[in-house]
Formats: C-alpha cells, sequence, structure tokens
C-alpha cells in the first residue's frame, strides 16, 4: 500500500492547512525556489518519523520537489493531523500515520518506512534512530538528522558508546532552532495546548513549571506574562540559579505540589511527578506534560491510585483518588501541545524545518564521520538571515575595522 491514513476523504481540510502553513513558512518556501531547479535530493530516499502536522507538510513537500522520495511515519501515536496526512497521501507522499494509533500500529508504520531501504533518516526523539541500531542494523544508512533535545541525548549516548553508525546533525543544537523552537514555540504551544483542553484562567493561578531547560524557561516566561503565580522546580542548581534570578520562585517538588494549581513537566526525565506528589496535591489540580516521552508524570501510578477516571472532555481525564481529591490530567500525559493543540505556529517551524532541509541537502554533498554533528554554522546564520529578511528587519554589517578589532589581542585599555 502506497500510504495508510484514517481518512483520505479528509485531504480537502488538509490542504487548506498545508497552504495556510506554508504562507507561513517564507524561509522555507525559499530555500525550495532557490534549489527547485537543481533538485539536489534527486535519488536519495528519505524516511522520517516526525509528528505529521501541517508544517511537517511543508517540510516533507519541499524536500519531495527537491528530488527526494519520501516516506513519512508519525512521532507520537496521538499527534497526528488526519486531514494533514490524507492530503498528504493525496499529493503522492507515502504516509503513514493516524491519530490514536495503538502501540503496535505506532512501530509498524515505522517498519513500513524503514523496510522502504532510506539512505537518509529524519527523527524527532530518537525512536527511529534507535531501531536502526537495534532491528534494522543491515540498512545502509548515509545520514540522518535530528529534531529534539531528547533525541539528541540518546544519540550522544550512542556515540559515546561507540555504537553510532552513521553521522546525524543535530538540527535541535542549531540557535534558529533551540532558541525559537524549544522556548518560544513551546511557550506559546504548551499554553495553547492547555487552553483548548481546558480553558482555564491562568490569571491568578499558581503554575509549576518542573524543568528549566529551553521549553521550561519558554512555559514559566509565557505563564507569568499571562498572569499565573509561577514556581520553578529543578533539579539543576545553574538553572535554578538561572531561574531565580529571571524572576521565578523555586521549590522542591514535594513543596510545589502542595500548592500548585497547573503543573507543566519538560524535564526529559522519568516521574517527575509521582505517587507521592498526587497525594500531595490540592483537590483540583491541573497536569500537563510538554516533555517529549509520556514517562514525567507517574500516569500508570495516578491510574493505580485512582478509584474513578471519567473523560470530561476531549484530552481532559478527571482521576478520582482515594482521598476523594480529583486531579485533571491532560493529553493522558503525553505531549500538550501537539495532542491537545496543534504543536508549534507555522513561523518557528519555519526554522526548524529550514535548518532540517539544508541539513540534509548537507548530509547527502558531504562525506561525514558517524558523529553528532552540529548543523554547520553558515546554515543556521543563512537561516537567521532569511527569516530576518522575510520579516523586514534589517541589521548591521560590522565595519573592516570591527572585524579587525575583535580578532586582535593587543588593545586593552
Ligand atoms: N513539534 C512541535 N511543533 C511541531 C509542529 N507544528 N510540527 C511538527 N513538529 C512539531
Amino acid at each position: 500500500m502506497e500510504y495508510r491514513v484514517k481518512n483520505i476523504g479528509l485531504a480537502k481540510d488538509g490542504w487548506n492547512k498545508i497552504r495556510w502553513a506554508e504562507s507561513h513558512m517564507p524561509v522555507l518556501m525559499k530555500i525550495k525556489e532557490a534549489n527547485q531547479k537543481r533538485r539536489p535530493l534527486t535519488g536519495v530516499r528519505i524516511s522520517a518519523v516526525l509528528h505529521v502536522t501541517k508544517e511537517t507538510a511543508a517540510l516533507v513537500r519541499t524536500l519531495r520537489d527537491l528530488g527526494a522520495d519520501v516516506w513519512l511515519a508519525g512521532s507520537n501515536p496521538l499527534s497526528t493531523q488526519d486531514d494533514v496526512a490524507a492530503a498528504l497521501a493525496e499529493d503522492g507522499i507515502h504516509v503513514y500515520a493516524w491519530r490514536g494509533e495503538n502501540e503496535s500500529e505506532y512501530y509498524s508504520n515505522i517498519d513500513i518506512i524503514v523496510n522502504a531501504n532510506p539512505n537518509v533518516v529524519m527523527d524527532d526523539g530518537g525512536d527511529l534512530h534507535a531501531l536502526l541500531h537495534e532491528k534494522y542494523s543491515n540498512i545502509r544508512i548515509k545520514g540522518g538528522t535530528e529534531e529534539t533535545t531528547t533525541g539528541v541525548v540518546r544519540l550522544k549516548a550512542m556515540e559515546e558508546s561507540g555504537v553510532l553508525r552513521y553521522p546525524v546533525i543535530a538540527v535541535n543544537n542549531a540557535f534558529t532552532k533551540y532558541l525559537f523552537d524549544n522556548r518560544i514555540g513551546t511557550g506559546q504551544s504548551a499554553i495553547d495546548g492547555i487552553l483548548r483542553s481546558t480553558n482555564i484562567l491562568l490569571a491568578g493561578k499558581i503554575a509549576v513549571v518542573v524543568g528549566y531547560g529551553w521549553v521550561g524557561r519558554g512555559i514559566a516566561t509565557k505563564l507569568k506574562g499571562l498572569g499565573a503565580r509561577t514556581i520553578v522546580v529543578e533539579a539543576n542548581p545553574f538553572r535554578a540559579l538561572e531561574a531565580v534570578m529571571d524572576g521565578f520562585d523555586v521549590l522542591p517538588m514535594d513543596k510545589a505540589s502542595k500548592i500548585g494549581d497547573l503543573f507543566v513537566t519538560a524535564t526529559g526525565n522519568i516521574n517527575v511527578i509521582d505517587v507521592e506528589h498526587f497525594r500531595n496535591m490540592k483537590d483540583g489540580a491541573v497536569l500537563a506534560n510538554a516533555g517529549h516521552f509520556n514517562v514525567e508524570i507517574d500516569v500508570k501510578g495516578l491510574k493505580e491510585m485512582s478509584k474513578q477516571v471519567s473523560v470530561i472532555r476531549e484530552n481532559l481525564e478527571e482521576y478520582m483518588l482515594e482521598n476523594g481529591k480529583r486531579i485533571y490530567l491532560l493529553a493522558d500525559g503525553r505531549l500538550v501541545n501537539l495532542v491537545g493543540a496543534e504543536g508549534h505556529p507555522s513561523e518557528v517551524m519555519d526554522l526548524s524545518f529550514s535548518n532540517q532541509a539544508l541539513s540534509v541537502i548537507y548530509l547527502t554533498n558531504n562525506s561525514l564521520s558517524n558523529k553528532v554533528i552540529n548543523v554547520p554554522e553558515e546554515i543556521d546564520e543563512q537561516v537567521a538571515l532569511l527569516k530576518l529578511e522575510s520579516m523586514g528587519i534589517e541589521i548591521n554589517k560590522m565595519t573592516k575595522e570591527q572585524l579587525n578589532y575583535i580578532k586582535q589581542w593587543k588593545y586593552g585599555t
């Protein structure tokens, strides 16, 4: 089968969304336009595990128009936009994804795109890279890219243990990715997911953000901006200090768990909210996760200690604890921005996916060693400059004198 989607009849809505996204992704469109004649990805087969959204559609259509044969599966069982998947299928992309896949469907869709025998792979979270090192170590891969912090951490562990068998460009680590996607993008889209699922008022609420990496910083800043009294929980002393000096209260989780109205996790780690914390919580506490995997909130523990679970509305479940208190879990503890809303806005994904597109071209044109490699500085800078240009913003150029000055060490006071 050329594709597996929920309902091909949804394609018309998908096309409208894709057009909307593409009209808000000027950098990616410019890269497409500049390379379309040359078709630098001719002969390249790309298998991608990415959230199947309107922005991903803009990316995979770009890669296809640059010559690649693209195979796509979702990177989360609940994040696929079915209308977009249908439009992509209609457009000739080999897409295997729908919202609400069970675990075996999720992995069998990834199996299909791996069995297509790609030479380049793109991943969001590291599941595809892990699979290519465990189950499919026979497939020759020229190189890959990785979109997320979580995926890069996994790849670095592979590199350090000497098992990484192809080069991977850490798209996540580009300035034009993490400073905007992780911070500004998740900051807005996580709140979007919380509000679409609950419509609660944030002003005056006590919000607890667990983790103060780029994602946590973004969420905490936006929550504060909307009037929430925001507390940060951190295990890393530098980040905790930064949060304090950014004006947040910093507390350990056992204390924060007693006073929060809303909890948002963004640590990349497991069980940062566990059964002891659930027991401490106020009646009516709302929990959301913005980290890549659904491991940050101990959902299994929450289920086990609840006498009743009821669906209140889409993406909002009520857990009635034995002690009579109610806890509300959003999106089943999965990525609240992609499950409860539509993920990051197109303008932000424009930056991330321009890095992806240029990185794929770069790795197909170069022989790289089997390492985790940063996005080349020229690509990162090109993306920033194109974005500024698209926004009509001019910046300064250093003079020759200034360029020389910052390179020398002799002149001081
Ligand atoms: N990750 C976060 N937001 C996303 C989006 N809109 N599309 C694809 N991946 C995403």
